[in-house]
């Protein structure tokens, strides 16, 4: 163990890189504590999925982040089975690949709009015109939301995610939260007073709040549970894809990154390039786990009730599992990253995200072949979150 050595991801130090401290609790401090912000922090590969595949020792129910989960019932990502598995099965269906050719037109239809206002030479913002603005309206649209809605949800939704470690309950968030809530309620009411399902219909054609009304109509779903559901696939949904399609513009405009390390034969962005960047530099840094009962790891005791930090993004570099770590190598030889989490959660959007930004990052570069900065991007004010709010951006 190192004397000085602190992880708090409430540091803005933590927010800029947090790759240089993650070296260090890997190699020297593996089981790491801070009493002060009382938490726990699993650094290496092998531990964090250890912990994501014993969900009876680590608990996701207490929340996942510093604070406790905004979105209420129905977040099933803070349960634990037997209730999670119940409401990802609802949903997952809209998730798999083969629901994926119904997304796709929406996709590219999204992308040709998001690019049409912009103009060549002239600097936008690259999260709200384009690397935020497809995958929100995407997933809006899978719910059932009209594309007006989408700007304003996801503008609330970030509102409540917004929390730089301390808990935010102000008036205006809970303003949000409570006409997020509405819209959704009225929505699967509206849908239950029309029965705007068919017995035909398989779940992949039909928008998911048509699915979440007709299960509350079969008694598989309380109403109660709505708003806390649409909300967690509208957040989960939104920020982390735009942190991947964000975080490779940025490359290509700082020169990590060139179209060639992207582009496959057929001039398709490969899908195994987006996974080696979501590798080197995951939208999601860590989630938390509450223990259940002491545990023992590297000679430490984690006492149960404890808040455990899951460092994907470090077990990502974790040389013990990846050759070269710190290197972004598009030929990196495949190798499943930490970046969608593993065991019961494992990331539901996870073929959906890579599609969004397959279609995205193919239609702008076949549009422009340089990309500037404009201006001094800023973070995304989140703790876990490694995305951009504001990325300017000069193309031609
Ligand atoms: C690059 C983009 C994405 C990344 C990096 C990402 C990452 C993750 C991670 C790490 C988890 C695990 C949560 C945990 O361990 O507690 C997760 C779960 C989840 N993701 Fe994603 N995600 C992405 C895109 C999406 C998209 C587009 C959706 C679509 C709605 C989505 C929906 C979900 C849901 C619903 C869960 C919860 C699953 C459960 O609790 O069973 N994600 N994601």
């Amino acid at each position: 163990m190192l004397a000085n050595l602190v992880l708090d991801p409430t540091e803005d130090q933590f927010r800029i890189d947090p790759y240089p401290i993650y070296a260090l609790l890997r190699e020297h401090d593996p089981v790491h504590h801070n009493p002060q912000r009382g938490l726990w922090a699993l650094s290496r590969y092998e531990d964090v999925q250890w912990a994501l595949r014993e969900w009876q020792q680590f608990s996701s129910v207490g929340g996942v982040e510093l604070d406790e989960s905004l979105f209420g019932q129905g977040d099933f990502i803070v349960m634990d089975p037997p209730d999670h598995d119940a409401l990802r099965r609802l949903v997952s269906p809209h998730f798999q690949a083969k629901a994926m050719s119904n997304v796709l037109p929406l996709i590219e239809r999204v992308t040709t709009e998001s690019l049409l206002p912009l103009t060549s030479d002239e600097p936008f913002d690259a999260v709200t015109a384009f690397a935020q603005r497809i995958p929100a309206v995407t997933i809006c649209a899978m719910l059932g939301l009209a594309e007006e809605q989408a700007t304003w949800a996801v503008g609330e939704v970030n509102a409540m995610m917004t929390r730089h470690g301390s808990v935010v309950r102000s008036p205006q968030v809970l303003a949000a939260r409570a006409a997020l809530e509405s819209t959704f309620i009225t929505g699967v009411q509206e849908r239950i007073a029309a029965r705007s399902w068919s017995r035909t219909a398989t779940p992949q054609t039909s928008d998911i709040m048509t699915d979440l009304a007709q299960a509350v109509s079969i008694g598989e779903l309380t109403m109660a549970d709505i708003p806390g559901l649409c909300l967690t696939l509208i957040a989960a949904g939104t920020e982390t894809t735009a942190g991947l399609i964000s975080g490779v513009l940025h490359g290509l405009a700082t020169g990590l990154i060139t179209s060639d390390d992207l582009l496959g034969t057929d001039q398709q962005v490969r899908l195994d390039a987006l996974d080696e960047y979501l590798r080197f530099d995951a939208p999601i840094q860590w989630l938390g786990r509450t223990t259940t009962e002491d545990v023992h790891r590297h000679g430490r005791t984690i006492p149960a009730g404890s808040k455990v930090l899951l460092l994907y993004g470090s077990a990502n570099r974790d040389p013990r599992r990846f050759t070269d770590p710190d290197a972004l190598n598009f030929d990196r030889p495949a190798g499943r990253s930490m970046t969608f989490g593993d065991g019961i959660h494992f990331c539901l959007g996870r073929i959906l995200a890579r599609i969004e930004a397959q279609v995205a990052l193919t239609a702008i570069l076949q549009r422009w072949t340089t990309f500037q900065l404009a201006g001094q991007p800023r973070r995304f004010p989140s703790t876990f979150l490694r995305t951009y709010e504001y990325l300017p951006l000069r193309c031609n």
